[in-house]
């Protein structure tokens, strides 16, 4: 620990010095190397004491392994703990141990960067199973309805649900306890933390540590794949075209554009259980069909849902929570709801 706030200092030196030479009007000397991967491995000193030589992890001071992350999921963690909306819960040990880590890491001047082309230049390390609880068999249904919309059938995560990470080549005993946490609002509910609201839905109601602990023994399971190679972006959503005699009264078609944009972007993140446009999958229905389960379709009862949220779906697990866990204003449940409304019309 010595060693690691020694450097943490050394990596300061640059602001500190650069302040007071500021003020006496003169240049200002940066010694370390520019930004890259040279700078990334001197950063990568003050990790490693928690995050292992090999970036494998060490259960002791509960620090994962992060040398086969995505460098998109590093560069979003790091960030969410340097503005403390990751690592900011009392209960939340392991986070609080992490976050100041991330604050020597200076913004804006590469350090990020730096470090994570590093990260990605490490081997990918498979860090083995730890856990003897949890029954693998058990936990591949959960993990087929209730995960791979996101994380991707093979655990690579995928490309339309942004900071949906990996989750190969992570400890058993961190994918439990992060389970946990997001289960228990210790991660992922700062109001702030949309990728974190994006994976509680579906850690809402019902989750013994039993049954993490099947998910998780599932997860160790699954093939050991290389990353996931990012496809291209979504193609641009199509231009709205709706008849506005269709509308009902308050309605307008500039709505049903804002809607569009809240439901297919992580401002509403509908489509991460409803899918793109709305056409359903295992977390939740078509909205595009005729069938309505919970309410009639009519405009003012979609408001109503959107706003109340399902607690209890008829046929779909998990559940949707109010404004789907979202800090969307009225106006936006009014627009999102607009836009649902001419899905199946
Ligand atoms: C004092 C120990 C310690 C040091 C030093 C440390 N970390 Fe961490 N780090 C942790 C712990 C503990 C966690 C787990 C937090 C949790 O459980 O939510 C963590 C989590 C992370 C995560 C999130 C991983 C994931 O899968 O979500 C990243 C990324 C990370 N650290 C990167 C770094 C980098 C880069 C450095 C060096 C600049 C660093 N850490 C230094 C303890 C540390
Ligand atoms: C609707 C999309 C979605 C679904 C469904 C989902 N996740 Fe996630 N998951 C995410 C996102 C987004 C993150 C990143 C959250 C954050 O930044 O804290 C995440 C993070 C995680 C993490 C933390 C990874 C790390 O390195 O720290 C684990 C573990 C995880 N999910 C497991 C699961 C499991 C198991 C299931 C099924 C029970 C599941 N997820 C379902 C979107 C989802
Ligand atoms: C975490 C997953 C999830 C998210 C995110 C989500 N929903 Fe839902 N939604 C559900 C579930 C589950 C149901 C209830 C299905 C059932 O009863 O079986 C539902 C039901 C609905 C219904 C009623 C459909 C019916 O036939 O009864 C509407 C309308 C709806 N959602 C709109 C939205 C909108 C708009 C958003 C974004 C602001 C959203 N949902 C976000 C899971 C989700």
């Amino acid at each position: 620990m010595t060693r690691f706030t020694t450097r943490r200092s050394s990596l300061l030196t640059r602001a500190a010095g650069c302040a007071a030479v500021t003020i006496a009007a003169a240049a200002c000397f940066d010694l370390r190397p520019a930004p890259g991967l040279a700078r990334g491995e001197l950063i990568f000193d003050t990790c490693s004491p928690c995050h292992g030589k090999d970036g494998a992890g060490d259960e002791s001071l509960g620090a994962p392994a992060i040398a086969g992350a995505m460098d998109t999921y590093l560069t979003a963690q790091l960030e969410r703990f340097q503005a403390g909306i990751r690592g900011y819960h009392y209960q939340d040990a392991e986070g609080l141990r992490m976050r100041p880590m991330s604050r020597a890491l200076i913004t804006g001047d590469g350090d990020v960067e730096s470090i994570v082309e590093y990260l990605m230049s490490l081997p990918i390390v498979d860090p083995p199973a730890t856990l003897d609880t949890g029954d693998p068999e058990a936990g591949e249904e959960d993990y087929a309805l209730l995960c791979a919309n996101c994380h991707g059938i093979d655990g690579r995560g995928v490309d339309n649900v942004p900071d949906s990470p990996s989750l190969l080549h992570l400890n058993d005993w961190y994918i439990a306890s992060s389970l946990r946490k997001y289960r228990d609002g210790v991660r992922g509910a700062h109001p702030g933390d949309a990728s974190g609201t994006t994976m509680r839905n579906p850690m809402a109601s019902g989750w013994t540590d039993e049954r993490i602990d099947d998910v998780t023994a599932y997860i160790m399971t699954m093939q050991r794949l290389p990353r996931r190679i990012p496809g291209p972006p979504p193609e641009p959503l199509p231009p709205v075209d709706v008849d506005p005699s269709i509308l009902p009264e308050g309605v307008t078609v500039a709505m049903v554009q804002e809607g569009q944009e809240i439901f297919n972007t992580p401002t509403g993140i509908c489509y991460t259980c409803h899918l793109r446009e709305g056409v359903g999958g295992g977390l939740a229905p078509n909205l595009t069909d005729d069938v309505w389960l919970n309410i009639d379709g009519e405009y003012e009862n979609i408001v109503r849902i959107v706003t109340d949220g399902v607690p209890q779906p008829l046929e779909h697990p998990g559940f949707m929570a109010p404004r789907a866990g979202m800090p969307l204003t009225d106006e936006q449940v009014r627009a999102v709801a607009a836009y649902v409304y001419t899905l199946s019309r």
